[in-house]
Protein backbone atom coordinates (compact mmCIF):
# COMPACT_ATOMS: atom_id res chain seq x y z
CA UNK A 1 0.00 0.00 0.00
CA UNK A 2 2.61 2.45 1.02
CA UNK A 3 4.41 3.08 -2.55
CA UNK A 4 1.17 3.63 -4.28
CA UNK A 5 0.57 6.56 -1.53
CA UNK A 6 3.54 8.04 -2.36
CA UNK A 7 2.37 8.57 -5.89
CA UNK A 8 0.18 10.85 -4.77
CA UNK A 9 1.41 12.56 -1.44
CA UNK A 10 5.04 13.04 -0.80
CA UNK A 11 6.57 11.05 2.28
CA UNK A 12 5.82 12.72 5.16
CA UNK A 13 3.49 15.42 4.39
CA UNK A 14 -0.02 15.30 6.21
CA UNK A 15 -1.40 13.87 2.91
CA UNK A 16 0.59 10.98 3.06
CA UNK A 17 -0.03 10.55 6.54
CA UNK A 18 -4.01 10.54 5.99
CA UNK A 19 -3.75 8.28 3.88
CA UNK A 20 -1.84 5.91 5.90
CA UNK A 21 -3.70 6.36 9.05
CA UNK A 22 -7.29 7.67 8.40
CA UNK A 23 -10.49 5.56 8.00
CA UNK A 24 -11.96 8.40 6.13
CA UNK A 25 -16.41 8.62 6.35
CA UNK A 26 -18.65 8.48 3.76
CA UNK A 27 -15.83 8.50 0.96
CA UNK A 28 -15.02 6.08 -1.86
CA UNK A 29 -11.82 4.76 -0.40
CA UNK A 30 -10.39 3.79 -3.82
CA UNK A 31 -10.76 7.14 -5.47
CA UNK A 32 -9.41 8.41 -1.95
CA UNK A 33 -6.03 6.80 -2.06
CA UNK A 34 -5.53 7.37 -6.35
CA UNK A 35 -6.23 10.99 -5.25
CA UNK A 36 -5.15 11.83 -2.08
CA UNK A 37 -7.39 14.29 0.80
CA UNK A 38 -7.71 17.68 0.52
CA UNK A 39 -6.23 19.55 3.59
CA UNK A 40 -8.37 22.36 4.76
CA UNK A 41 -6.57 24.59 6.15
CA UNK A 42 -8.04 27.76 7.86
CA UNK A 43 -11.11 29.71 7.27
CA UNK A 44 -12.99 33.05 8.02
CA UNK A 45 -16.42 34.21 7.72
CA UNK A 46 -17.49 32.30 4.42
CA UNK A 47 -13.87 31.60 2.82
CA UNK A 48 -11.99 28.61 3.20
CA UNK A 49 -8.51 28.13 2.26
CA UNK A 50 -6.47 24.77 1.32
CA UNK A 51 -2.78 23.96 2.54
CA UNK A 52 -1.83 24.94 -0.37
CA UNK A 53 -3.24 28.60 -0.07
CA UNK A 54 -5.62 28.53 -2.98
CA UNK A 55 -8.78 30.15 -1.31
CA UNK A 56 -12.81 28.75 -1.52
CA UNK A 57 -16.57 30.50 -1.22
CA UNK A 58 -18.06 27.60 0.71
CA UNK A 59 -21.12 27.10 -1.13
CA UNK A 60 -21.86 23.97 1.37
CA UNK A 61 -21.44 25.47 4.93
CA UNK A 62 -19.52 22.53 5.62
CA UNK A 63 -21.92 20.02 5.51
CA UNK A 64 -25.03 22.24 6.10
CA UNK A 65 -23.48 22.83 9.03
CA UNK A 66 -21.53 26.24 9.87
CA UNK A 67 -24.80 28.63 9.85
CA UNK A 68 -22.92 31.67 10.99
CA UNK A 69 -19.62 30.92 9.50
CA UNK A 70 -16.17 30.54 10.51
CA UNK A 71 -13.70 32.40 12.91
CA UNK A 72 -16.65 34.13 14.81
CA UNK A 73 -14.62 35.46 17.41
CA UNK A 74 -17.45 35.88 19.97
CA UNK A 75 -18.16 32.24 19.79
CA UNK A 76 -14.45 31.39 20.12
CA UNK A 77 -14.26 33.22 23.73
CA UNK A 78 -17.74 31.88 24.74
CA UNK A 79 -16.19 28.63 24.62
CA UNK A 80 -13.12 29.59 25.98
CA UNK A 81 -14.83 31.35 29.05
CA UNK A 82 -17.22 28.43 29.87
CA UNK A 83 -13.68 25.98 29.50
CA UNK A 84 -12.51 28.29 31.91
CA UNK A 85 -15.01 28.48 34.30
CA UNK A 86 -16.73 24.41 34.48
CA UNK A 87 -15.42 22.45 31.17
CA UNK A 88 -17.49 19.44 31.90
CA UNK A 89 -20.66 18.77 33.67
CA UNK A 90 -23.91 16.13 33.32
CA UNK A 91 -27.37 15.73 33.43
CA UNK A 92 -27.20 12.54 34.83
CA UNK A 93 -28.82 11.66 38.38
CA UNK A 94 -30.60 15.37 38.84
CA UNK A 95 -26.96 16.80 38.02
CA UNK A 96 -27.52 20.25 35.95
CA UNK A 97 -25.46 23.23 34.32
CA UNK A 98 -26.60 26.67 33.58
CA UNK A 99 -25.84 26.58 29.76
CA UNK A 100 -27.79 23.51 29.29
CA UNK A 101 -31.07 24.70 31.10
CA UNK A 102 -30.82 27.91 29.45
CA UNK A 103 -30.26 26.41 25.65
CA UNK A 104 -33.31 24.31 26.65
CA UNK A 105 -35.76 27.59 27.73
CA UNK A 106 -34.69 28.88 24.19
CA UNK A 107 -35.16 26.03 22.11
CA UNK A 108 -38.54 25.36 23.25
CA UNK A 109 -39.76 28.91 22.83
CA UNK A 110 -38.11 28.63 19.41
CA UNK A 111 -40.00 25.44 18.44
CA UNK A 112 -42.77 25.55 15.23
CA UNK A 113 -44.69 23.39 17.65
CA UNK A 114 -46.19 23.01 21.50
CA UNK A 115 -42.62 22.14 23.13
CA UNK A 116 -42.32 20.21 26.24
CA UNK A 117 -39.08 19.24 27.16
CA UNK A 118 -35.42 18.94 25.46
CA UNK A 119 -33.10 16.31 25.76
CA UNK A 120 -29.66 16.86 24.37
CA UNK A 121 -26.99 14.50 22.61
CA UNK A 122 -23.95 15.56 20.09
CA UNK A 123 -25.02 14.44 16.67
CA UNK A 124 -27.98 14.33 14.06
CA UNK A 125 -27.83 10.49 13.99
CA UNK A 126 -27.86 10.11 17.72
CA UNK A 127 -30.43 12.69 18.22
CA UNK A 128 -32.97 10.50 15.60
CA UNK A 129 -31.76 7.15 17.61
CA UNK A 130 -33.21 9.09 20.55
CA UNK A 131 -36.58 9.92 18.60
CA UNK A 132 -37.09 6.32 17.96
CA UNK A 133 -36.53 4.66 21.61
CA UNK A 134 -38.19 7.65 22.91
CA UNK A 135 -41.58 6.53 20.73
CA UNK A 136 -40.53 3.05 21.90
CA UNK A 137 -40.39 4.17 25.59
CA UNK A 138 -43.52 6.19 25.60
CA UNK A 139 -45.67 3.60 23.52
CA UNK A 140 -44.37 0.96 26.24
CA UNK A 141 -45.39 3.81 28.82
CA UNK A 142 -48.73 4.17 27.85
CA UNK A 143 -50.08 0.55 27.20
CA UNK A 144 -49.42 0.44 23.26
CA UNK A 145 -46.55 -2.29 23.27
CA UNK A 146 -47.41 -3.07 19.31
CA UNK A 147 -47.33 0.19 18.23
CA UNK A 148 -43.16 0.84 17.78
CA UNK A 149 -42.25 0.68 13.61
CA UNK A 150 -41.49 3.82 11.90
CA UNK A 151 -41.84 4.94 8.56
CA UNK A 152 -39.00 6.92 6.99
CA UNK A 153 -38.60 7.86 2.86
CA UNK A 154 -36.52 6.26 -0.13
CA UNK A 155 -33.67 8.93 -0.36
CA UNK A 156 -34.32 10.48 3.14
CA UNK A 157 -31.23 11.24 5.04
CA UNK A 158 -31.50 10.85 9.20
CA UNK A 159 -27.90 9.65 10.07
CA UNK A 160 -25.91 6.11 10.27
CA UNK A 161 -25.89 4.80 13.39
CA UNK A 162 -27.72 1.36 13.38
CA UNK A 163 -31.47 2.88 13.96
CA UNK A 164 -30.83 6.66 12.02
CA UNK A 165 -28.82 4.38 9.29
CA UNK A 166 -32.01 2.31 9.14
CA UNK A 167 -34.29 5.59 8.86
CA UNK A 168 -31.45 6.70 6.22
CA UNK A 169 -33.21 5.67 2.84
CA UNK A 170 -30.14 5.93 0.77
CA UNK A 171 -28.83 2.38 -0.62
CA UNK A 172 -24.75 3.04 -0.25
CA UNK A 173 -25.79 3.37 4.00
CA UNK A 174 -27.36 0.28 3.62
CA UNK A 175 -25.26 -1.93 1.90
CA UNK A 176 -23.16 -4.20 3.58
CA UNK A 177 -23.72 -2.91 6.77
CA UNK A 178 -27.45 -5.91 7.01
CA UNK A 179 -28.94 -2.56 7.68
CA UNK A 180 -32.30 -1.29 7.52
CA UNK A 181 -33.02 -3.28 10.84
CA UNK A 182 -36.65 -4.97 11.27
CA UNK A 183 -39.33 -2.48 12.08
CA UNK A 184 -38.05 0.45 9.92
CA UNK A 185 -39.89 1.19 6.89
CA UNK A 186 -39.96 2.98 3.70
CA UNK A 187 -42.20 4.79 1.88
CA UNK A 188 -42.22 6.77 -1.51
CA UNK A 189 -39.88 9.93 -2.40
CA UNK A 190 -41.74 13.19 -2.88
CA UNK A 191 -39.42 14.13 -5.66
CA UNK A 192 -42.29 14.90 -8.45
CA UNK A 193 -39.60 15.64 -11.30
CA UNK A 194 -38.29 12.10 -11.01
CA UNK A 195 -41.74 10.48 -9.59
CA UNK A 196 -44.38 11.71 -11.40
CA UNK A 197 -46.40 10.16 -14.01
CA UNK A 198 -47.22 11.99 -17.43
CA UNK A 199 -49.55 14.58 -16.98
CA UNK A 200 -49.44 14.21 -13.61
CA UNK A 201 -50.27 17.13 -11.30
CA UNK A 202 -48.24 18.08 -8.52
CA UNK A 203 -51.36 17.79 -6.38
CA UNK A 204 -52.55 14.51 -7.93
CA UNK A 205 -48.65 13.54 -7.52
CA UNK A 206 -48.91 14.31 -3.94
CA UNK A 207 -51.97 12.11 -3.65
CA UNK A 208 -50.84 8.80 -5.01
CA UNK A 209 -47.91 9.17 -2.51
CA UNK A 210 -50.44 9.53 0.78
CA UNK A 211 -52.17 6.65 -1.15
CA UNK A 212 -49.27 4.58 -1.64
CA UNK A 213 -48.59 5.38 2.64
CA UNK A 214 -52.21 4.24 3.53
CA UNK A 215 -52.06 1.33 1.80
CA UNK A 216 -48.37 0.57 3.39
CA UNK A 217 -50.04 1.93 6.98
CA UNK A 218 -53.20 -0.59 6.15
CA UNK A 219 -51.01 -3.30 5.07
CA UNK A 220 -48.81 -3.17 8.64
CA UNK A 221 -51.26 -1.80 10.62
CA UNK A 222 -52.01 1.66 12.10
CA UNK A 223 -51.35 0.19 15.36
CA UNK A 224 -48.48 -1.38 15.05
CA UNK A 225 -46.36 2.03 13.59
CA UNK A 226 -45.63 4.78 16.06
CA UNK A 227 -44.15 7.74 13.54
CA UNK A 228 -43.58 8.46 10.56
CA UNK A 229 -39.89 10.51 9.88
CA UNK A 230 -39.21 13.20 7.69
CA UNK A 231 -36.92 16.37 6.69
CA UNK A 232 -38.91 19.33 5.36
CA UNK A 233 -37.21 19.52 2.76
CA UNK A 234 -34.74 16.66 2.10
CA UNK A 235 -31.05 17.30 1.95
CA UNK A 236 -28.62 14.50 1.27
CA UNK A 237 -31.02 12.55 -0.95
CA UNK A 238 -30.63 15.79 -3.47
CA UNK A 239 -32.17 18.66 -1.59
CA UNK A 240 -35.95 16.83 -2.83
CA UNK A 241 -38.55 19.79 -2.36
CA UNK A 242 -42.16 18.05 -1.90
CA UNK A 243 -44.67 18.81 -4.14
CA UNK A 244 -48.00 21.41 -3.68
CA UNK A 245 -50.25 20.32 -1.18
CA UNK A 246 -47.34 16.25 -0.53
CA UNK A 247 -47.30 17.44 4.18
CA UNK A 248 -51.34 18.84 3.94
CA UNK A 249 -52.32 15.27 3.07
CA UNK A 250 -49.70 13.55 4.74
CA UNK A 251 -50.25 15.06 7.94
CA UNK A 252 -54.22 14.70 7.34
CA UNK A 253 -53.01 10.83 7.31
CA UNK A 254 -50.87 10.18 9.89
CA UNK A 255 -53.13 12.43 12.49
CA UNK A 256 -55.90 9.95 11.51
CA UNK A 257 -53.89 6.22 11.90
CA UNK A 258 -52.41 8.30 15.44
CA UNK A 259 -49.28 8.33 13.98
CA UNK A 260 -46.93 10.76 15.17
CA UNK A 261 -44.70 13.01 13.00
CA UNK A 262 -41.09 13.32 13.57
CA UNK A 263 -39.77 16.70 12.44
CA UNK A 264 -35.96 15.85 11.54
CA UNK A 265 -34.72 19.80 11.18
CA UNK A 266 -31.08 18.57 10.88
CA UNK A 267 -30.98 20.33 8.07
CA UNK A 268 -34.15 22.84 7.82
CA UNK A 269 -33.79 24.21 11.21
CA UNK A 270 -32.16 27.86 12.26
CA UNK A 271 -33.35 29.70 8.75
CA UNK A 272 -32.11 27.86 6.33
CA UNK A 273 -35.26 27.72 4.00
CA UNK A 274 -36.65 31.52 4.34
CA UNK A 275 -37.73 30.50 8.37
CA UNK A 276 -36.69 29.72 11.54
CA UNK A 277 -37.79 26.14 10.48
CA UNK A 278 -38.95 23.81 7.76
CA UNK A 279 -41.71 22.95 9.29
CA UNK A 280 -42.98 26.43 8.65
CA UNK A 281 -41.92 26.58 5.20
CA UNK A 282 -43.33 23.39 4.20
CA UNK A 283 -46.80 23.74 6.14
CA UNK A 284 -45.91 20.89 9.08
CA UNK A 285 -47.30 20.78 12.43
CA UNK A 286 -44.39 18.44 14.10
CA UNK A 287 -45.21 16.21 17.60
CA UNK A 288 -41.47 15.89 17.59
CA UNK A 289 -38.40 17.73 16.63
CA UNK A 290 -34.84 16.87 15.56
CA UNK A 291 -31.88 19.59 15.73
CA UNK A 292 -28.47 19.16 15.27
CA UNK A 293 -25.94 21.16 12.77
CA UNK A 294 -26.99 25.57 12.89
CA UNK A 295 -28.11 24.77 16.47
CA UNK A 296 -24.23 25.70 17.29
CA UNK A 297 -23.60 26.43 13.68
CA UNK A 298 -20.81 23.41 14.06
CA UNK A 299 -18.37 25.27 16.31
CA UNK A 300 -19.17 22.18 18.98
CA UNK A 301 -21.06 19.29 18.38
CA UNK A 302 -24.82 19.44 19.72
CA UNK A 303 -28.35 17.92 18.95
CA UNK A 304 -31.13 17.95 20.62
CA UNK A 305 -34.80 16.29 20.68
CA UNK A 306 -37.71 18.38 21.59
CA UNK A 307 -40.56 16.66 22.57
CA UNK A 308 -44.04 17.74 23.75
CA UNK A 309 -45.15 17.42 27.51
CA UNK A 310 -47.65 14.84 27.18
CA UNK A 311 -44.96 12.26 25.70
CA UNK A 312 -43.09 13.23 28.84
CA UNK A 313 -45.39 12.57 31.34
CA UNK A 314 -45.73 8.96 31.25
CA UNK A 315 -41.80 8.72 31.14
CA UNK A 316 -42.13 9.82 34.99
CA UNK A 317 -44.01 7.27 36.44
CA UNK A 318 -42.30 4.57 33.91
CA UNK A 319 -38.91 5.58 34.94
CA UNK A 320 -39.75 5.31 38.68
CA UNK A 321 -40.95 1.65 38.56
CA UNK A 322 -37.41 0.66 36.61
CA UNK A 323 -35.64 2.80 38.70
CA UNK A 324 -34.18 5.20 36.19
CA UNK A 325 -34.98 6.64 32.92
CA UNK A 326 -32.09 4.92 31.51
CA UNK A 327 -30.66 6.50 28.15
CA UNK A 328 -28.28 9.58 27.97
CA UNK A 329 -24.89 10.18 26.84
CA UNK A 330 -21.74 11.22 28.81
CA UNK A 331 -21.82 14.42 26.51
CA UNK A 332 -25.82 15.38 26.94
CA UNK A 333 -25.63 18.72 27.84
CA UNK A 334 -21.78 19.23 27.61
CA UNK A 335 -21.73 22.91 29.16
CA UNK A 336 -19.27 24.41 26.49
CA UNK A 337 -21.35 23.12 23.42
CA UNK A 338 -24.21 24.63 25.31
CA UNK A 339 -22.52 27.51 25.78
CA UNK A 340 -21.89 28.03 22.81
CA UNK A 341 -25.32 26.60 21.37
CA UNK A 342 -26.65 29.12 23.18
CA UNK A 343 -24.85 31.85 22.43
CA UNK A 344 -25.17 31.08 18.92
CA UNK A 345 -28.87 30.80 18.78
CA UNK A 346 -28.16 34.71 20.41
CA UNK A 347 -26.11 35.98 17.62
CA UNK A 348 -28.99 35.13 14.76
CA UNK A 349 -31.69 36.91 16.73
CA UNK A 350 -29.64 39.88 16.99
CA UNK A 351 -27.83 40.17 13.78
CA UNK A 352 -31.16 38.92 12.46
CA UNK A 353 -29.76 36.35 10.47
CA UNK A 354 -33.11 34.17 9.98
CA UNK A 355 -34.23 37.41 7.60
CA UNK A 356 -31.28 38.19 6.83
CA UNK A 357 -30.99 34.61 5.23
CA UNK A 358 -34.61 34.82 3.97
CA UNK A 359 -33.62 38.07 1.69
CA UNK A 360 -30.62 36.70 0.61
CA UNK A 361 -32.42 33.51 -0.09
CA UNK A 362 -34.61 35.23 -2.40
CA UNK A 363 -31.38 36.57 -4.68
CA UNK A 364 -29.72 32.41 -4.52
CA UNK A 365 -33.27 31.14 -5.71
CA UNK A 366 -33.40 33.98 -8.73
CA UNK A 367 -29.78 32.81 -9.22
CA UNK A 368 -30.27 28.91 -9.06
CA UNK A 369 -33.57 28.77 -10.60
CA UNK A 370 -31.53 31.20 -13.78
CA UNK A 371 -29.59 27.52 -14.67
CA UNK A 372 -32.84 26.04 -15.54
CA UNK A 373 -32.35 26.73 -19.58
CA UNK A 374 -28.85 25.32 -19.54
CA UNK A 375 -28.40 22.45 -22.13
CA UNK A 376 -26.71 20.46 -18.87
CA UNK A 377 -29.78 21.09 -16.28
CA UNK A 378 -32.68 18.98 -15.94
CA UNK A 379 -33.88 20.51 -12.85
CA UNK A 380 -33.43 23.53 -10.41
CA UNK A 381 -34.90 23.43 -7.15
CA UNK A 382 -34.76 24.35 -3.43
CA UNK A 383 -35.75 27.10 -0.96
CA UNK A 384 -34.02 30.06 1.00
CA UNK A 385 -30.33 29.32 1.28
CA UNK A 386 -30.58 25.39 0.11
CA UNK A 387 -31.00 24.41 -3.25
CA UNK A 388 -29.92 21.46 -6.23
CA UNK A 389 -29.01 21.48 -9.68
CA UNK A 390 -29.58 18.01 -11.78
CA UNK A 391 -27.74 17.61 -14.16
CA UNK A 392 -29.16 15.25 -17.09
CA UNK A 393 -27.88 13.63 -20.08
CA UNK A 394 -31.24 15.20 -22.23
CA UNK A 395 -33.82 17.64 -21.00
CA UNK A 396 -36.55 16.73 -22.80
CA UNK A 397 -36.70 12.99 -21.77
CA UNK A 398 -34.99 13.87 -18.32
CA UNK A 399 -32.56 11.27 -19.12
CA UNK A 400 -30.02 10.56 -16.16
CA UNK A 401 -26.39 9.89 -17.47
CA UNK A 402 -25.07 6.84 -16.65
CA UNK A 403 -23.58 6.85 -13.26
CA UNK A 404 -20.09 5.41 -14.29
CA UNK A 405 -19.68 8.76 -16.34
CA UNK A 406 -19.39 10.28 -12.50
CA UNK A 407 -20.68 13.88 -14.39
CA UNK A 408 -22.23 15.68 -10.57
CA UNK A 409 -19.19 14.94 -9.39
CA UNK A 410 -16.70 16.12 -12.44
CA UNK A 411 -18.65 19.08 -11.74
CA UNK A 412 -17.79 19.40 -8.28
CA UNK A 413 -14.48 18.97 -9.21
CA UNK A 414 -14.45 21.56 -11.53
CA UNK A 415 -16.25 24.05 -8.84
CA UNK A 416 -13.19 23.11 -6.78
CA UNK A 417 -10.79 24.21 -9.88
CA UNK A 418 -12.53 27.31 -9.65
CA UNK A 419 -12.62 28.36 -6.19
CA UNK A 420 -16.30 27.00 -5.06
CA UNK A 421 -17.27 24.36 -2.40
CA UNK A 422 -20.31 22.49 -3.12
CA UNK A 423 -21.39 18.86 -3.11
CA UNK A 424 -22.24 16.39 -5.57
CA UNK A 425 -25.43 13.96 -4.91
CA UNK A 426 -25.35 11.68 -7.74
CA UNK A 427 -25.72 14.16 -10.73
CA UNK A 428 -27.06 16.78 -8.64
CA UNK A 429 -25.16 19.80 -7.19
CA UNK A 430 -26.03 20.98 -3.86
CA UNK A 431 -26.00 24.73 -2.58
CA UNK A 432 -26.56 25.31 0.87
CA UNK A 433 -23.81 28.83 2.26
CA UNK A 434 -23.42 29.49 5.58
CA UNK A 435 -26.66 31.92 6.49
CA UNK A 436 -24.48 35.26 6.85
CA UNK A 437 -23.11 34.74 3.15
CA UNK A 438 -23.97 38.53 1.57
CA UNK A 439 -25.52 39.36 -1.67
CA UNK A 440 -22.43 39.87 -4.05
CA UNK A 441 -21.32 36.30 -2.31
CA UNK A 442 -24.45 34.65 -3.48
CA UNK A 443 -23.60 35.72 -6.97
CA UNK A 444 -19.85 34.82 -6.51
CA UNK A 445 -21.05 31.25 -5.86
CA UNK A 446 -23.26 30.88 -8.94
CA UNK A 447 -20.81 32.67 -11.91
CA UNK A 448 -18.29 30.28 -9.95
CA UNK A 449 -20.65 27.61 -10.56
CA UNK A 450 -21.52 28.40 -14.21
CA UNK A 451 -18.21 28.86 -15.73
CA UNK A 452 -17.56 25.13 -14.18
CA UNK A 453 -21.09 24.21 -15.59
CA UNK A 454 -19.66 24.97 -19.07
CA UNK A 455 -16.73 23.47 -18.53
CA UNK A 456 -18.44 20.23 -18.00
CA UNK A 457 -20.50 20.42 -20.73
CA UNK A 458 -17.13 21.23 -23.06
CA UNK A 459 -15.80 18.37 -21.39
CA UNK A 460 -19.03 15.87 -22.19
CA UNK A 461 -18.49 17.21 -25.42
CA UNK A 462 -15.20 16.77 -25.83
CA UNK A 463 -13.37 14.32 -23.47
C1 LIG B 1 -31.51 15.66 8.01
C2 LIG B 1 -30.37 15.01 8.71
N1 LIG B 1 -30.60 14.28 9.80
C3 LIG B 1 -29.61 13.68 10.48
C4 LIG B 1 -28.30 13.80 10.06
C5 LIG B 1 -27.21 13.10 10.80
O1 LIG B 1 -26.45 14.02 11.48
P1 LIG B 1 -24.98 13.65 11.98
O2 LIG B 1 -24.11 13.54 10.77
O3 LIG B 1 -24.63 14.82 12.87
O4 LIG B 1 -25.06 12.39 12.73
C6 LIG B 1 -28.01 14.58 8.95
C7 LIG B 1 -26.61 14.75 8.49
O5 LIG B 1 -26.34 15.29 7.43
C8 LIG B 1 -29.06 15.18 8.24
O6 LIG B 1 -28.83 15.89 7.12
Amino acid sequence: MSEALHNVAPPGSIEAKDLEHLLHPTTNLKVHHEKGPAVHLEAKGVYLKDNKGKQYIEGMAGLWCTALGYGEEELVRVAAEQMRKLSYSQLFGSKTNEPSVLLAERLKAMMPFDAGRVFFGLSGSDANDTQIKLMWYYNNAIGKPEKKKIISRSRGYHGVTIASGSLTGLPPFHAQFDLPIPGILHTDAPHYYRGAQAGETEEAFAGRLADSLEALIQKEGADTIAAFIAEPIMGAGGVIVPPATYYEKIQALLTKHDIFFIDDEVICGFGRTGNPFGAQTMGITPTTVSVAKAVSSAYLPLSAVIIPEFMYEPFIEQSAQIGTFGHGFTYSGHPVCAAVALRNLELMEERKIFEHAATVGEVFQSRLNGFADHPLVGETRGRGLIGAIELVANKETKAPFDAKQGVGAHCMERCEDNGLIVRSLGDSVAFCPPLIITEDQVHEVFDKFGKSLDETLEWLRHP
